[in-house]
């Protein structure tokens, strides 16, 4: 098929409410960049998110326009790398843990310790540490169950929220958690007046455009939608690992060849990661292969064409990176799991279009932790790597269960070994 017949919107049926799927890379720019206003986080497919994320950066208008604007400085790419020391310490620290596990042979289940290490790193860089490590301890697997709660939302988003689902109560119970721990360290650092660049300092201090200080509720919305965002993503894109590496040896031989020479047998530091060349391309091609935000909504504000189909005003469009990256018209062998593909030598852009590879999305609403993401995988795959050969002990299928993120759909079982 050729590459303008490929991707062609599609009408997805769904009884109670039509919404349109975009796939193609031309209809990926026009809806998240060209014409980003037009396409707003709305309407019925935005709803669960929203009322999960309340007036945060996960929100649209003069909400997320200040949020965004008070968490970017603690975002760019110059601040991130300023921050690699402390963020591979604290991947360090976590990987101490694992060293019993090797000892013991016992196996470990990939999903949960992903999760301490990421919750741990990003809780110590990015929360300025103010979250207790006993706190950290309640609010991780409270996190899961909202993951897992918010899925029936995200998948029936036309259900009315009176409607009950299982997991709503211990969804309120996990975000009553949440409040429990994030709202009395706001209320404490709000009388601070340092120059601490985390996300509690920089959010209390920020202000509304008429001078106001902001509300406690914008802060804990913003806290929380840090959290969610900078955790389960990271968790979800990097549990695939281990099985990609399973069926492909050779990729895996080039990986630990490349981790025994640049960081050795650990543990993995700042002044590593500009060699971690062929452990960058793998990231980039597991994020091609499984996004973690593999879908998004946006509602049409007014008319408009897109291809040869109109979108009338308040209908929805779902962009997905998840099928857009497996397109065959941009993607040589799409379902194959090739990082040679992002080598930088060959130049260009490796799907033949800037807007067939979106993993971070693109425009206005652009992912704004992927520096974080960048550099914590690639210090999180050599730091494991330098000091385990993880071997997979269960089948996992390629599948992956369907949820607001990607995640497979068995739990990833590792064993560890000592290098
Ligand atoms: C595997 C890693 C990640 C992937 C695949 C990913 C993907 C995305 C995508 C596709 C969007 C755009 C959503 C939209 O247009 O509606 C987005 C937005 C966002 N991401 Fe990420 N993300 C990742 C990691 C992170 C991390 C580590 C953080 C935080 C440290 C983060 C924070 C955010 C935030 C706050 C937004 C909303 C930005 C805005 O609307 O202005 N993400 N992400």
């Amino acid at each position: 098929m050729g590459r303008a017949a490929a991707g062609r919107v599609a009408r997805l049926d769904f009884g109670v409410a039509d919404v349109y799927l975009a796939t193609h890379p031309d209809h990926v720019q026009h809806i998240l960049l060209d014409n980003a206003a037009n396409f707003l986080r709305e309407g019925t497919y935005w709803r669960p998110l929203s009322r999960l994320f309340g007036r945060s950066i996960m929100s649209e208008g003069s909400d997320w326009k200040l949020s965004r604007k008070t968490l970017q400085p603690v975002l760019t790419r110059r601040y991130v790398h300023s921050m690699a020391d402390q963020m591979a310490a604290a991947i360090n620290e976590s990987l101490d843990g694992l060293a019993e596990h090797a000892r013991t042979g016992r196996p470990v289940a990939a999903m949960a310790e992903l999760s301490d290490i990421v919750s741990h790193t990003v809780i110590r860089v990015f929360f300025g540490n103010k979250i207790t490590p006993a706190d950290a301890a309640r609010l991780t697997p409270a996190f899961e169950t909202v993951v897992k709660a918010i899925a029936f939302r995200f998948l029936l988003p036309f259900l009315p929220f009176s409607v009950p689902v299982p997991g709503d109560r211990a969804l309120r119970r996990a975000i009553r958690l949440f409040d429990e721990v994030l709202y009395p360290l706001i209320r404490e650092q709000r009388w601070r007046d340092d120059e601490v660049r985390d996300f509690f300092s920089v959010l209390c201090r920020a202000h509304e455009p008429d001078g106001a200080e902001v509300s406690d509720r914008w802060v804990r919305d913003n806290l929380f939608a840090m959290f969610a965002t900078g955790t389960e993503t990271t968790i979800g894109a990097l549990t695939w690992l281990w099985p990609l590496l399973d069926d492909h040896p050779e990729v895996t031989r080039r990986l630990y060849e490349e981790i025994d020479t640049v960081v050795g047998s650990g543990p993995v530091r700042a002044e590593h990661l500009s060699g971690l060349t062929y452990t960058r391309q793998i990231v980039q091609e597991l994020l091609r292969l499984y996004p973690a935000g593999w879908v998004f909504p946006r509602r049409a504000v007014e008319s408009t064409t897109l291809g040869d189909v109109t979108i009338k005003a308040g209908e929805s469009v779902l962009v997905s990176p998840f099928l857009t990256h497996r397109l065959e018209a941009f993607w040589e062998r799409p379902l194959e799991f090739d990082p040679d593909r992002f080598d930088p030598a060959l130049g260009g852009e490796p799907g033949h279009h800037r807007y067939a590879y979106v993993p971070f999305g693109a425009g206005p609403h652009k992912c704004i932790g992927l520096h974080v993401f960048n550099m914590e995988a690639e210090l999180i795959i050599a730091g494991i790597l330098a000091r385990f050969r993880p071997t997979s002990c269960t089948a996992v299928s390629r599948i992956p269960r369907v949820g607001a993120t990607l995640r497979p759909k068995e739990s990833v079982e590792l064993v560890l070994t000592t290098v």
